[in-house]
């Protein structure tokens, strides 16, 4: 079951809201354990994609402006290598990034298509009207609101037998760790003909420091999008959180390689989730983690990459290091 809306150019496709919205079993499970955990596709709310937005501009957060410029020196190499035509986008959110990619293709009078996907039902429509708006050669842009998980079925078909190009920038894919990854990646694969490239956006392992700040920016930006976490479960899932009793807290694992964002609660405290009819207590200091986002090595991306059925084409990084885009393909 899926609602499409169809019009001549924008079309926009949404999973059923059960199937993508799995906070209440989420929560529950989650808050349930003896280490608290809560799962970070929930952090996207509205005010959560405000917030993400802002994030990626600040001056700690290296990823962003990192990637684009890396993103800006190879674009016109990976048009050329690709001959896509077509670039379908998971967790495009508001695409800032992609317009470097549909400008390359753009200029090569190849542009037909743009799939945006992405879990935030709030940016997905905007983000393709905007898109539409700016590229009046662009033949349709069809935008699809789902898990990466459960719905990447809800892609449409390619357009065509010419190449096109499945992006997941911005590291996005260090929010999934073990099995979730394998499936991710390997789901992405059957999605590929041979003449189809992977785009992967990846942060790399680097100084600590650099890591910590990154998650930790003085004005609290972060912070901020952390705890909005706790006003997404109170306001969709009738909770109490008290938020004001809850501080952010992100650190590098250093034996894992990967920086984890927890939620501390100050002092003990009590909360009733009234839509799960669940209570739930937190002790002085207890920490519930609410998002992995892995650091990667060139040998683990080309390992995570194998063990989907995926090569490299190519990597393409900064000057520093820090980031890295990969072109990858189907394994012949
Ligand atoms: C969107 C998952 C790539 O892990 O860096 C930014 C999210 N969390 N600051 C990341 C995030 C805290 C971001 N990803």
């Amino acid at each position: 079951m899926r609602a499409t809306s169809t019009g001549q150019r924008l079309d926009i496709t949404r999973a059923p809201l059960a199937e993508r919205s799995t906070l209440a079993e989420d929560v529950r499970d989650g808050l349930t354990r003896p280490f608290k955990e809560l799962v970070p596709k929930h952090l996207y709310d509205a005010r959560g994609c405000e917030l993400f937005d802002e994030i990626c501009t600040l001056e700690e957060y290296y990823p962003t402006r990192t990637e684009r410029a890396i993103l800006t020196a190879a674009a016109a190499d990976i048009s050329d290598r690709t001959g896509a035509i077509e670039l379908v986008e998971l967790g495009a959110g508001s695409a800032s990034k992609t317009r470097v990619l549909l400008d390359a293709i753009d200029a090569d009078g190849r542009l037909e298509r743009y799939v945006p996907f992405d879990i935030a039902e709030a940016v997905v429509r905007p983000t393709a009207l905007a898109i539409l708006g700016e590229y009046p050669e662009l033949g349709q842009v069809h935008g699809v609101v789902g898990d990466f998980i459960s719905d990447l079925d809800l892609i449409p078909e390619p357009a065509t037998a010419a190449p096109r190009i499945l992006a997941l920038l911005g590291s996005t894919i260090g929010n999934f760790v073990g099995v979730e990854r394998a499936a991710l990646l390997s789901g992405i694969t059957s999605l590929l003909r041979p003449q189809d490239r992977l785009l992967l956006g990846t942060d790399l392992v680097k100084d600590p420091a650099v890591l910590e700040a990154a998650y930790n920016d003085r004005r609290g930006v972060t912070a901020a999008f952390n705890l909005n976490l706790l006003e997404v479960i109170n306001r969709e899932l009738d909770g109490d959180l008290p938020v004001e009793n809850f501080e952010h807290v992100a650190r590098f694992e250093s034996d894992l390689d990967w920086v984890e964002m927890r939620l501390r609660a100050r002092a003990p405290c009590q909360a009733r989730i009234g839509a799960l009819n669940l209570e739930v207590d937190f002790v002085a200091g207890e920490e519930m983690r609410t998002e992995i986002s892995a650091k990667f090595t060139p040998a683990r991306i080309e390992d995570n990459l194998a063990a989907a059925g995926l090569e490299i084409e190519r990597i393409y990084t900064d000057a520093g290091d820090l980031f890295a885009l990969t072109l990858a393909r189907p394994a012949a």
